[in-house]
């Protein structure tokens, strides 16, 4: 199992030969690692309707063919847009992928497509892959106290935003951590503009020396690799 970090919350995961895109926002990314024409996917799972999420999902479908799986609402945005290969899911629901189990899980955000549309509630994702690796992917979220009840799944590794001002800062994402109790934390959408600089390496000392959790800093481009 692999997981790559393209920047900001661009996640590619590669496991049992598929390869899953989380929110591929490449083109305006000043933080991407790789352009949209260098990613290869299977499925794409936008979190939510935000450009710095939504990112370059019609073109990165259109040239793969890889299915969307998104809220029902984006999902009939990116229909509307010339990608028929899409599966509306919404809060809650799971979805059986070749790999593993995809569950879209709540995310306190908000959500607006590119043109305006709204885009219904915003999601984060879990992925239980049947290499037997658990992922939480919180995507743009603030603290909530059900991450307790999703840390009872154990989490092998949890993304977590930590950039503050849209999502969780630094002191609220060290609560998750605590709630969520996952093997490895990797934190993500931060310094990608300065309104959102941290520093993950603070961050990293607070969360080793106050939980059980270790924290992985992946620049962009970076892949962690287990068995
Ligand atoms: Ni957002
Ligand atoms: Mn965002």
């Amino acid at each position: 199992m692999k997981i790559q970090f393209l920047g900001h919350n661009a996640w590619s995961v590669t496991a049992s030969g598929y390869k899953i895109l989380i929110d591929p926002f490449l083109s305006q990314n000043p933080a991407a690692s790789c352009g949209p024409e260098d990613v290869e996917a299977d499925f794409i799972l936008v979190s939510h309707g935000h450009g710095d999420h939504f990112g370059d999902t019609l073109e990165i479908a259109k040239r793969t063919g890889a299915a969307v799986l998104a809220i029902a609402e984006i999902a009939g945005y990116v229909n509307q847009h010339g990608v028929s290969n899409t599966l509306a899911m919404n809060l809650g629901g799971s979805a059986e992928l070749p790999c593993g189990r995809v569950q879209m899980v709540p995310a306190l955000h908000s959500s607006t497509l590119p043109d305006g549309t709204p885009g219904g509630n915003p999601a984060g994702f879990l992925l239980t892959l049947k290499e037997g690796k658990t992922l939480y992917f919180a995507c743009d979220t603030a603290l909530f106290g059900d991450m307790a009840i999703l840390g009872k799944r154990g989490i092998d590794f949890a993304m977590l935003p930590i950039g503050d001002l849209f999502t969780m800062g630094p002191d609220d994402a060290l609560e998750a951590v605590k709630l969520l109790k996952p093997r490895c934390a990797i934190p993500c959408h931060f310094s990608t503009w300065p309104p959102i600089a941290q520093d993950p390496e603070a961050w990293k000392l607070r969360v080793e020396s106050e939980t059980d959790t270790a924290v992985r800093i992946l620049t962009p481009g970076e892949m962690l690799e287990t068995d």
